[in-house]
Order: C-alpha cells, then structure tokens, then sequence
C-alpha cells in the first residue's frame, strides 16, 4: 500500500463507522472533508514543526519531513478524532498519552470549529520518562522514540492558536485519572498499551465516563487489553485499520458506552 490508497482506506473505515453509530454517512465524509480542506490548519502544524525542529533540534519522526502536503499523510486515529468530535459535540473529551501532541492537535481543532468543549490531556512530563527509564514508563516496543527535548512540554506540536480549549495535565494517568472531577463523553487512550496498565486505566477512566460516552484505544494490537475489557464489560467494538502507509492494521477500536451489547441494535 501507500498513501494513495489511504483515501479509500479512510473512506471504507468512515462507511463502517456510519453503520456502528447508526450516523449518517454523508455527514461523516463531510466532516473528513472539512478536514482534508482545512488549509489553515495544516499549515499551523506544519509552521509549528518547522519551528520546533529549528528552535530545539527535534528532528524525529514527522520532525524530519519538510512540510506536510495532505491530512491523509497522517495516521488514522488523528482524522478520526476530528471527525468523532465534530459528529458528536461532546462537552469533555479525556486523552492518555500526549508525546508531541498530533492527536491533541486534531481533537482540538474539532473542538475550536465545535466552539465548545473541553480536552483534559494526561501525560509524563519528559524528565519523568527519564527518570523511570524505558522499560517502567512506556512499552517495551517504543524504546527511547519518545524521548525528546526535556524543555519542551508534552504536546509541543500543538499549534499555540488551539490551546483555548486545552487542558494539559503532567502526570501519570493513573494516579491523575481518579481525581478528576469532570464528567467526559469521549475517552481517548495512548499512553501504555501493556495489558495490565491499560486494563487499570481502562477501569479507572470508565469511572469518569458519562452513560453514552465513546471508548476509543490506539494500539489495540498491542496487548489483549481492549478486548478482554470489552467482554468483561459486554461492549460491541468497532476494530479499524490504519490507512496503510506501509500495510494494512488494525489500529484503532472504538466501543460505545450503553450501546446493546449484543449488537443487535446495529448493522440494521
Ligand atoms: C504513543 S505516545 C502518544 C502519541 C500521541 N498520542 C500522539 O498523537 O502523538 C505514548 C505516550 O504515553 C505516555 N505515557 C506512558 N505511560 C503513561 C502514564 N502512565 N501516564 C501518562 N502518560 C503515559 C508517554 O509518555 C508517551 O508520551
């Protein structure tokens, strides 16, 4: 595969997706489409990498590419959330796992073009991932990619013109996690994809959920965290694939909060 297949692979993800929420397709793509013609934004991600990379060095990953030409060159889960949070309207929106912050920053222009809500982000600030070393603080498969300048905070990518509807919080989710006081309807998680952190966080974040919120877990793929949380919790989840950069996989699950969990009440 490669990225001109990613349309499609989207396009496919946001059929299933319509069918899941019972939503109307045609508003889905619409709001993707919103997405891939937000020229502006892509050019604010793409002024603030150049920034970071000139100002601090950091040159990792999507660091080293020049510019960015499209929204289809990133992954899945970003253009997801987009367009979760511009369908859904929710009030809270609860993130694990923050690193530079691409998921971050394409929650919180959802919420900026919504002209309402709220992002409370959790993560480790970088000195504190030292500290731990990597094989406490992040899953074996990462290693030291998610190390970067200790000056910068967590989600330095984020363009500074989003922050209005930000809250940032350092920390480890678990212990941060339980004294949140705020009712979310959108849960999104990654941090650490292990079985047994990501089966408490899971639980713990469940605590903070409203009746009909959205469970959506990047990584899925890497323990059976998500899907033994799923049976124990009789939900009915949607398995998505990334759009394929190099292959096919399946990334990204979603679980509605209330929905019928035998899934009869779907694919009607
Ligand atoms: C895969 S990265 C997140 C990528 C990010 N969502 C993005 O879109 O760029 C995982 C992040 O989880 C954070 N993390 C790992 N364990 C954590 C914990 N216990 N509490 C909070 N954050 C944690 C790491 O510091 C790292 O920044």
């Amino acid at each position: 595969m490669d990225i001109s297949d990613t349309r499609k692979c989207n396009l496919f993800n946001f059929e299933m997706l319509a069918r899941f929420m019972g939503a109307p397709e045609h508003l889905l793509i619409g709001f993707y489409e919103e997405l891939l013609n937000d020229h502006d934004f892509l050019a604010s991600i793409n002024n603030r990498i150049a920034e970071i990379r000139e100002k601090w060095g950091f040159n990792k990953g999507i660091f080293a590419m020049p510019s960015i030409d499209s929204i289809d060159w990133f992954a899945f889960e970003r253009v997801l959330i987009y367009v979760l949070i511009r369908y859904l309207k929710p009030n809270r929106v609860l993130e694990t796992g923050v690193y530079y912050g691409g998921n971050t920053a394409f929650a919180l222009q959802a919420l900026a073009r919504n002209q309402g809500g709220k992002l409370v982000s959790i993560d480790y600030p970088d000195s504190e991932i030292r500290l731990k070393g990597s094989s406490e603080a992040r899953h074996s498969l990462v290693g030291d990619s998610e190390l970067y300048e200790p000056r910068l905070r967590p989600g330095f990518m984020v363009p500074l013109s989003l922050y209005e509807h930000w809250e940032l919080i350092e920390g480890d989710s678990l212990k941060v996690i339980p004294d949140l006081q705020d009712t979310f309807d959108l849960y999104i998680h990654d941090s650490d994809h292990s079985m047994p952190f990501l089966s408490r966080e899971l639980a713990a974040a469940w605590e903070k959920l409203s009746n009909r919120a959205l469970v959506l877990v990047d990584d899925i793929d890497w323990s059976n965290a998500f899907f033994a949380f799923c049976v124990k919790q009789r939900l009915f989840p949607l398995l998505m694939t990334d759009n394929g950069k190099d292959n096919l996989r399946v990334r990204t699950g979603i679980a509605l909060r209330g929905h019928a969990n035998n899934g009869n009440d779907l694919f009607t």
